[in-house]
């Protein structure tokens, strides 16, 4: 997943309504940090996540996080 915006380093904060959501992985999304269709074979798949309940959420925006798409702090960000 280091195709990610991996310039941004920073987690995208947000908030979420229950439902299934798909992380962009490939970075060609025009609707970033979800996929919009835009991918190509071989540039990956987007990743599906699920939110249970609104929550405010941190995605990964650097790609090295080990709970995708959830920022975890590798970052340095302190959540
Ligand atoms: S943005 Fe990737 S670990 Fe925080």
């Amino acid at each position: 997943m280091s195709k990610m915006n991996s310039d941004a380093g920073m987690p995208i904060a947000i908030t979420l309504e229950p439902g299934t959501y798909f992380r962009c992985t490939c970075g060609n999304s025009q609707n970033l940090p979800f996929c919009d269709g835009s991918h190509q074979p071989g540039e990956g798949c987007p990743l599906r996540f699920e939110i249970k309940e609104k929550k405010k959420v941190y995605i990964c925006s650097c790609g090295q996080s080990g709970k995708q798409p959830f920022c975890d702090g590798t970052c340095g960000v302190n959540l």
